[in-house]
């Protein structure tokens, strides 16, 4: 622990759980659509296919399964958690499906709310549901990363409809007063570059009464300047890995794993590459998934712990990076149950 923290709790990531839907796309089926083909989605961004939520599952059956193994693994009861913080994007609610999940997983004695970051939201739910658990007001936390970007792709851009996914991943975190596995994170925003990437409203407008208007609730579909966002993310991920860890004097080659943001693997290789992290220890579920958004990082976690690769006192650098544009950077220990 550095010195500013010792007078504080320690974070331990104790369980981890992850749901994805059952029906899966593949590049070939999406060159029956639009303009594409296989050889060109898979070289360009290393995905071969993507699973989208369809009418059989909803978004918070998926985030509510994956919060379930989470508190499964942790061998925690669903009440004594005290805090649930759902990073998405796409809520079903957009008063908040936070509380939906919370209900559904019979955690009941949780305040439950939604965070929205885009894909670096996982990241940024993690860091402030561990304020409370290092100042000590709450002991349990669920984080959940989750998004349902299908609802708001245009299936009919190949630019971007054939990037993204839905999935859903959670970690459950409790507090520690002899150990701290967060070692340490850097948050980024800057709105000012946030037009290459965005899901915002129509400029739509009509009358109330006399001179008053109002603008009406709809959204356009995401719209995306790709090279824009690829350029932002080769240039600000590697530099703010690269901080984190000057900060904290660890050398990448002690790293057990890098575990990015799933949007391209062009994108892991070039960061890879910059800090000499051999293939085997990057983490990468993307050829089958697609860009999750808020969802890859715990859903790569939880792949990689469920089959062993990732094991107790691993060392893990993790970035996410997107839309705001907002971008991050942790450095964690995997615990797992105690
Ligand atoms: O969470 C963050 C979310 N977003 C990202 O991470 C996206 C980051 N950006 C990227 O991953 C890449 O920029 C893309 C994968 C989106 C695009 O790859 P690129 O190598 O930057 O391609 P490009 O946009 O420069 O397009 C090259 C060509 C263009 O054709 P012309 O103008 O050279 O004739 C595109 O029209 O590829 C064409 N193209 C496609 N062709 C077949 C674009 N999309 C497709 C497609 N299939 N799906």
């Amino acid at each position: 622990m550095t010195e500013k923290q010792k007078n504080q709790l320690g974070v331990l990531l104790v369980g981890s759980g992850s749901a994805t839907p059952m029906q899966k796309i593949t590049n070939d089926q999406l060159a029956l659509r639009v303009d594409t083909s296989d050889e060109w989605i898979r070289t360009r961004t290393g995905i071969s296919e993507r699973k989208i939520l369809g009418k059989d599952q909803s978004f918070v059956e998926m985030c509510s399964i994956a919060g379930l193994q989470a508190i499964s693994m942790a061998g925690w009861k669903p009440e004594t958690i005290e805090l649930i913080i759902l990073a998405t994007s796409t809520p079903d609610d957009l008063f908040g499906s936070a509380a939906k999940v919370q209900s559904a997983i019979g955690a009941k004695n949780a305040v439950a709310f939604d965070l929205t970051a885009a894909c670096s939201g996982f990241l940024f739910a993690l860091v402030t549901g561990a304020q409370y658990l290092r100042n000590g007001s709450m002991k349990r936390i669920l984080v959940i990363g989750a998004d349902q970007l299908s609802s708001w792709v245009d299936w009919d851009d190949r630019k971007s409809c054939v990037l993204f996914g839905d999935g859903a991943g959670a970690v459950a975190v409790e507090s520690s007063d002899n150990k701290d596995h967060l070692i340490g994170f850097k948050l980024r925003s800057d709105g000012s570059r946030g037009d290459c990437l965005t899901l915002g409203k129509t400029k739509e407008f009509q009358s109330i009464v006399q001179q008053n208007n109002f603008q009406i609730g709809n959204f356009d579909s995401i719209q995306m300047n790709g090279q824009e966002v690829y350029k932002f993310a080769v240039r600000e991920v590697p530099a703010i890995l690269d901080e984190l860890l000057k900060m904290h004097h660890i050398d990448s080659s002690s790293l057990d794993w890098l575990l990015l943001h799933q949007a391209n693997k062009r994108i892991i290789d070039a960061v890879a590459t910059r800090f000499k992290i051999p293939k085997s220890k990057v983490l990468s579920n993307l050829a089958f998934y697609g860009n999750t958004s808020a969802a890859t990082i715990p859903l790569m976690l939880d792949e990689a712990v469920r089959d062993k690769r990732i094991k107790s006192n691993d060392l893990i650098a993790t970035s996410g990076f997107g839309a705001g544009l907002s971008w991050g950077a942790a450095l964690i220990k995997w615990h797992g149950p105690i």
